[in-house]
């Protein structure tokens, strides 16, 4: 008999993107529609949790009606409600999880509760429709740096984590530091075209003693005092040359640890995901290492690689299916671990 066909209703705004998508069966996706308030926060140079929730409310319900609009769908055909409830801005993270309730509720549908960085890995599954548990996932955002065995669909194992800043965070900092801006990865993407990553030799940081454990914050120091630096000497700095340095520090660290870690585990699949996972230098060099180690490497179309809700859809699927259901008394939770339900 043909498995009927399952479509989840998803949003997210558990920081400042408010988004909500359609997805068919976990790996396609009808519509995916994010109201960004980037252009909000660069006021102030980065996400400021008030404005971030308010704006929320604003657009929530305008964007869930577009994703139906767009996805051809009435809420009657939805199969499930899908929500992002931690980890976040608590006050973003609600307004997310109250409309699903509401909606969840009124439409008499199922609500499933997801995690951001479940969402953010299981973005992957969108366009490669070969990638299927177990495989290796370095996850890069703003908020994360994790090192995990995806053992099956929404069960992960963190084997390695950033010990202060996450990768997407030393971004924004030394973004900032140098004056391009918020936010800082995509402005230092850009940067580092025109600037030679072997200028400066920034620290790579390791942990002792944990091979799969990160830390940025020296790195961004380092940045900080070199800055400080050539200001007290009176010394011109190239900026460009700067952000292709930093960048390189990073992305050597994040290639040689995620290749380490596929080899050890005896992965030959390596996926990337998470706002950081759009580097355009992190991609090339990890394709590279990958080619040479025999391993093939996946991440998402830019797109789905920062929050969306498409990637929660997907999320919601697996959860769904394994019999996954949240109560009326689903609540954000900001500090949410990644495996916790
Ligand atoms: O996954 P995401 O959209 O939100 C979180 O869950 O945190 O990640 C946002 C992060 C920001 O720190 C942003 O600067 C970084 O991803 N990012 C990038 C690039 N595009 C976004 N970092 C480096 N290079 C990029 N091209
Ligand atoms: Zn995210």
């Amino acid at each position: 008999m043909e498995e009927k066909d399952i479509y989840i209703l998803a949003i997210e705004s558990s920081c400042d993107e408010t988004a909500a998508a359609v997805v068919k069966n976990g790996r396609e996706v009808l519509s995916n529609v994010i109201s960004s308030q980037i252009d909000l926060h660069t006021l102030y140079g980065g996400v400021v949790p008030e404005i971030a929730s308010r704006k929320h409310i604003e657009k929530i319900n305008q964007v869930v009606e577009s994703a139906l609009n767009e996805a051809n769908m009435t809420l009657e055909q939805i199969d499930a409600i899908g929500v992002t409830y931690g980890p976040g801005l608590v006050g973003a993270l609600l307004v997310g999880v109250a409309e699903a309730k509401a909606i969840a509720f009124a439409a008499n549908k199922p609500l499933v509760g997801v995690h951001h960085i479940e969402g953010h890995v299981s973005a992957n599954f969108i366009e490669n429709l070969d990638l299927k548990p177990p495989f290796m996932c370095l996850i890069v955002s703003g908020g994360h740096t994790h090192l995990v065995v995806v053992k099956d669909y929404g069960e992960f194992e963190i084997i390695g984590k950033t010990r202060d800043d996450a990768a997407g965070e030393a971004f924004d900092k030394v973004a900032r530091a140098i004056g391009l801006g918020y936010p800082g990865g995509p402005k230092i993407d850009k940067a580092s075209k025109e600037g030679n990553p072997n200028a400066i030799p920034f620290p790579k940081a390791k942990v002792e003693g944990s091979p799969y454990d990160f830390s940025f914050s020296g790195v961004k120091s380092a940045v900080l005092n070199y800055l400080n630096r050539a200001q007290m000497t009176g010394e011109e700095v190239n900026y460009a040359d700067i952000a292709a340095s930093f960048q390189h520090a990073v992305v050597d660290v994040l290639v040689e640890k995620a290749i380490l870690a596929a080899k050890e585990y005896g992965f030959k699949q390596l996926a990337i995901a998470g706002g950081v996972a759009c580097n355009t230098t992190l991609r090339a060099k990890m394709k590279e290492a990958c080619d040479k180690n025999n391993i093939t490497l996946y991440y998402p179309s830019p797109i789905y690689c920062t929050d969306n809700a498409a990637m929660i859809g997907c999320a919601a699927y697996y959860e769904y299916k394994k019999g996954v259901r949240h109560g009326w008394d689903l609540n954000a939770v900001p500090n949410l671990k990644l495996g916790e339900r």
